[in-house]
């Protein structure tokens, strides 16, 4: 199985990967002309043998020191063997190389991403995921779905200590963070 950016070619099946969990209630659908334009955001992955794509996910930029993963979904026959966190872990991935600070998701699939090393947050921490996408949600203002939140910006202020005259930050934790950063973490 390989994790890998997706193509032009993919969006026809990552649209139907997508509109099958979303019958099931189970995340948001995405529109074709939302997945063209937003292409570059997506990996894929693909079984080697049969050159299909099997799983997706997404990593959208919402701000200077923020990005949302969504749109994660592996079909069912795949699922249990480590696809869906070898996904968020090339967002994950994508995000530190892009310097930013915060990848947030949204989803009914909390443990999941705990067991990725992300924390539960209060949802309105991100008032950016607010102003560009849940105003325009069918389910907003009644949200259920869970926040959590991996601080990039503080696996890094664990290594690395504070420069000399830097503001030394009394957590490493956001504000608003319930639980604890697991270890082992992405
Ligand atoms: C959620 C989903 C992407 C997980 O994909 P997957 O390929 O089955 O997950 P993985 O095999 O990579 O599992 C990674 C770890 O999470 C655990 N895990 C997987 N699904 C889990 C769940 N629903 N609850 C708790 N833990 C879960 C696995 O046991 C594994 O743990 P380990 O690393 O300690 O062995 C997949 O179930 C899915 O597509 N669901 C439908 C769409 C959906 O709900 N998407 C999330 C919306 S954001």
């Amino acid at each position: 199985m390989m994790v890998r950016k997706a193509r032009m070619g993919d969006v026809v099946v990552i649209h139907q990967i997508l509109a099958e969990f979303a019958r099931q209630g189970k995340l948001l659908p995405r529109s074709l002309i939302e997945l063209y334009t937003n292409v570059r955001d997506f990996f894929a992955s693909e079984d080697e043998e049969s050159g299909k794509v099997v799983g997706c996910c997404g990593l959208h930029v919402m701000w200077e020191d923020l990005a949302e993963i969504r749109s994660l979904a592996v079909l069912t026959k795949h699922q249990g063997r480590g696809i869906g966190r070898r996904l968020v872990e090339a967002c994950i991935g994508e995000a530190r190389e892009l310097g930013i600070a915060r990848v947030f998701t949204l989803t009914y699939e909390a443990r999941f991403f705990e067991r990725l090393g992300f924390c539960i947050v209060d949802k309105h921490i991100f008032p950016q995921k607010i102003w560009a996408d849940c105003l325009h949600c069918p389910k907003f203002p009644e949200c259920d779905e869970v926040a959590l939140l991996l601080d990039l910006a503080g696996e890094q202020r664990l290594v690395a200590p504070p420069k000399k005259g830097e503001l030394q930050s009394t957590s490493a934790s956001p504000a608003g963070v319930r639980g604890r950063r697991k270890r082992g973490g992405v």
